[in-house]
């Protein structure tokens, strides 16, 4: 909710979540022993959540809350991201004054703790980072702490992981060393966070995960969720200046589903502009989308037009389809990563990203709008 000194003709609204909140917090009331892979769409509502949660346990005392968002860290040189990269984030050095930005929730960002000398001595090679943290691990569990390490955006790796074998060799490390803190000695719980389901789950089948972690899965809101926040905008998003009527609501729904992000968009655009030409302007946008996504190359165009009548579908659908194993392989990661389908990585599944993309592939398809 907005700072109530402001004043705006709409805020940003925080609607249910409260299996997903109660979900969180059973993981961290047991003993660690795998680590929790939360993924979903793209803008589903991850982060706001992990937010929500962090508001929820950095009041306790008993727990100390690391929360590491890469998409904030890394996003100044995305190209040019490398593990050492990586190394400075996570790791905070103390004798360095105002290195160490805040959170909102007034979390110390760096993870870990260290001095410069034993910094250089990481970049070195000569001091082990996975013994240092595991150290600070041990440190707060004799002290009665329980530590929460949450690193969300983990896609941001993913220049990282794809570059070369020895940093690519560390980040399966990292997770390694996670199994070892969570399965193997239960000494913290550590959630990560994606949309690239498809790149969590390379990382997971690299790295010796099977068996030491959950997959977690935060989707967009249900039809009573987005309806219910349609018909009571003030209370949600305090908007005063319009209400819906329940055709409205229905049109919405029937646009985006529960996608957050874009409810939150079609309103803002409601303030200035007749429902139905939002609506409209919208799918416009969305076959554009797609449109250019595609450009000239027919083989995303046979990839999607599988969706024209499955919601989802399994690697062995677009081989049905006669589209060659290699494009398959080469396309289908391109279109994940580019947004554009939702790879599940529980059920090995592929869907548009939302019903808007859904959308957006039927009119590409039909020419209609
Ligand atoms: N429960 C909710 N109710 C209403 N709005 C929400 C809710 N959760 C998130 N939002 C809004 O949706 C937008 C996207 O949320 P958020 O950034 O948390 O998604 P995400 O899943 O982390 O996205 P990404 O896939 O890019 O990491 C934000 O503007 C946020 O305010
Ligand atoms: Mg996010």
């Amino acid at each position: 909710m907005g700072n109530d000194k402001l004043n705006y003709k709409q805020y940003a609204a925080f609607i249910n979540r409260e299996v997903e909140l109660k979900d969180l917090r059973s993981f961290i009331d047991k003993e660690p022993s795998e680590i929790l892979f939360i993924h979903g769409p793209k803008s589903s509502g991850k982060t706001t959540l992990l937010y929500k949660f962090l508001e929820q346990v950095e009041v306790e005392q008993k727990l100390d809350v690391k929360f590491l968002n890469l998409r904030k860290m890394l996003t100044e040189f995305p190209e040019t991201v490398d593990y050492n990269d990586f190394l400075s984030v996570l790791f905070n050095v103390e004798d360095e004054k105002n290195k160490a930005g805040k959170l909102s929730a007034g979390i110390n960002v760096g993870f870990f703790k260290i001095d410069s000398e034993i910094e250089r001595k990481i970049r070195q090679g000569k001091v082990d980072p996975f013994k240092v943290m595991e150290k600070e691990f041990i440190r707060l569990k004799k002290k009665g702490i329980k530590p929460v390490l949450i690193i969300d955006e983990l896609q941001a790796l993913d220049n990282i992981y794809l570059s070369n074998g020895r940093q690519r060799r560390l980040i399966i490390e990292l997770f390694n060393f996670f199994v070892a803190m969570t399965k193997e000695s239960h000494l913290a719980h550590i959630m990560v966070a994606s949309s690239d389901g498809y790149f969590i789950n390379r990382v997971y089948t690299d790295s010796k995960l099977k068996k030491a972690s959950e997959f977690y899965k935060v989707d967009y809101l249900n039809k009573e969720d987005v309806m219910d926040w349609l018909r009571n905008l003030k209370k949600y998003s305090k908007i005063k200046d319009y209400t819906l009527t329940e055709e409205d609501a229905g049109k919405i729904w029937e646009l985006v589903g529960g996608s957050v992000w874009e409810i939150q968009y079609l309103l803002s655009r409601f303030f200035e502009h007749p429902i139905d030409e939002v609506l409209t302007l919208y799918k416009k946008k969305m076959k554009g989308l797609i449109a250019y996504y595609i450009g000239v190359d027919n083989r995303k165009e046979a990839l999607l037009r599988i969706f024209l009548d499955r919601r989802h579908a399994f690697i062995k659908d677009f081989m049905k389809e006669g589209i060659p194993t290699a494009e398959i392989e080469e396309l289908l990661p391109d279109m994940v990563r580019n947004n554009i389908l939702y790879f599940d990585p529980t059920e090995a599944t592929y869907f548009p990203q939302g019903e808007s993309y859904r959308w957006g592939i039927r009119l590409y398809f039909d020419g209609a709008v």
